[in-house]
């Protein structure tokens, strides 16, 4: 039947998904959930993978170029191994589409500055996510400190105890010249956290990194100091080698907002037996179907962070925030009804429309990879890093 009148609904954008492992999976509900974006195919190069892709009715395609017979394509979401991403994003700008890339942006911060530069040259737009930030009780911290209601921010910290270690994995995940390791992997979430909370631009960075498994060689901890050039400090602490779980600090709630008490926990602990690459590749493949939930009862939690300001601290709590300060302790509870991912969505609609700069740029996530990388020197080095412009 048609429409009687025209409609003011904007035609939704086609988009392509590049590399279906575990990131890329996780954002398929979201994107199908969502009228601004229509999924018009699926870029992997693994034939197993494939068989996974093709059950969403898309045409999947092995290697980027074959985008090019897309017919309205509008950007793509990069999500294959961080190796990949700079070539990747570069041609795909080039060939006039938007990008949205996984975090790390890229193995390293000069890789990440041509991504910018070619964003730039080719007028399209680079979004970087998902990443922690997007959360809803990250953004609403943000928004708290920004209003002033408990004064200005002081410091912040955040800690987070897992098993990323001991999770199935590819070599190169590990391989910190390929933007591996807990530093580069999940350091660039909290990074990502410490600089919305607390204000863009970090002077300075000390860190101490630590390889603790010699049959699992990378940084698989760290502890890492930033001093923010407007007064803030800020501390990002990691284990990823499954012993405590910050689990135990979020009232059991999960990255992802689901409530895992410690029997309910899928937990990878040090391996008794030896496990083959291929073993190890087939267990990532299984676990992308299920890593990442989308619609969840709780917020996400990626560890424990607390802020303090001059008037009073806040925290994470499984429905939103708890504020305490000398009136007491004040509640906030904060909608679930948008995933991380949505909320990722809402950000790329406004940024490919061209309504608004996006706050998770290319810049964005160049600063942020270039202070994990300034942390892995410290530790190198053994003493503070400076960063200058
Ligand atoms: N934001 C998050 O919460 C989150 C979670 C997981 C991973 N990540 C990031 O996403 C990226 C991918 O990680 P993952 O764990 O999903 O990896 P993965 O190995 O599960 O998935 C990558 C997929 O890309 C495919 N691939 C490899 N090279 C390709 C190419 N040239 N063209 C097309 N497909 C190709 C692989 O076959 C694989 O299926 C990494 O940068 C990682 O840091 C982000």
């Amino acid at each position: 039947m048609n429409a009687p009148f025209a409609s003011n609904v904007p035609q939704p954008m086609r988009l392509a998904i590049v590399g279906f492992g575990a990131a890329a999976q996780a954002f398929v509900p979201a994107i199908q959930a969502n009228p601004a974006f229509e999924l018009a195919a699926i870029v992997e190069s693994n034939p197993e993978v494939q068989l996974t892709a093709m059950t969403l009715g898309v045409p999947v395609f092995s290697q980027l170029y074959e985008l090019k017979q897309v017919p309205h394509l509008v950007g793509v979401y990069i999500a294959t191994p961080t190796p990949c991403h700079e070539t990747q994003t570069i041609d795909s700008l080039r060939l006039g589409w938007h990008v949205l890339v996984e975090k790390p942006m890229a193995s390293n911060a000069e890789e990440a500055l041509r991504m910018v530069l070619a964003s730039k040259q080719f007028g399209k737009s680079l979004t970087v996510g998902h990443s922690h930030s997007f959360d809803a009780p990250i953004q609403a911290m943000k928004q708290i400190i920004e209003s002033g209601e408990l004064g200005t921010v002081q410091m912040v910290n955040t800690w987070c105890y897992t098993d990323w270690v001991y999770r199935p994995r590819r070599a190169e995940e590990f391989d910190p010249a390929l933007g591996g390791g807990a530093t580069f992997r999940q350091g660039a979430h909290q990074i990502d956290i410490l600089r919305a909370l607390c204000g863009k631009q970090v002077d300075t960075v000390k860190a101490k990194v630590f390889n603790l498994d010699p049959q699992r060689q990378t940084m698989g901890a760290h502890a890492i100091y930033l001093d923010f050039a407007n007064g803030p400090a800020a501390t990002a602490i990691y284990n990823g080698y499954a012993g405590l779980s910050s689990m135990d600090w979020t009232r059991n709630v999960s990255e992802w907002g689901i409530l895992q008490p410690p029997d309910f926990r899928t937990w990878h602990r040090r391996n008794t037996q030896p496990v083959t690459p291929a073993q190890e590749l087939a267990a990532k493949q299984e676990r992308a179907k299920s890593a990442i939930p989308n619609a969840t009862p709780l917020q996400p939690h990626f560890g424990f962070t607390v802020v303090s300001c001059t008037l009073g601290d806040m925290q994470q709590t499984p429905e939103g925030l708890v504020l305490a300060t000398a009136e007491g302790q004040r509640e906030i509870r904060l909608s679930t009804a948008q995933s991380p991912r949505d909320l990722v969505l809402q950000e790329l609609a406004q940024t490919w429309r061209g309504q608004g700069t996006a706050w998770h740029d290319g810049q964005w996530g160049y600063e942020n990879l270039r202070i994990c990388e300034a942390a892995i020197q410290s530790a190198k080095r053994g003493r503070e890093c400076v960063l200058s412009d």
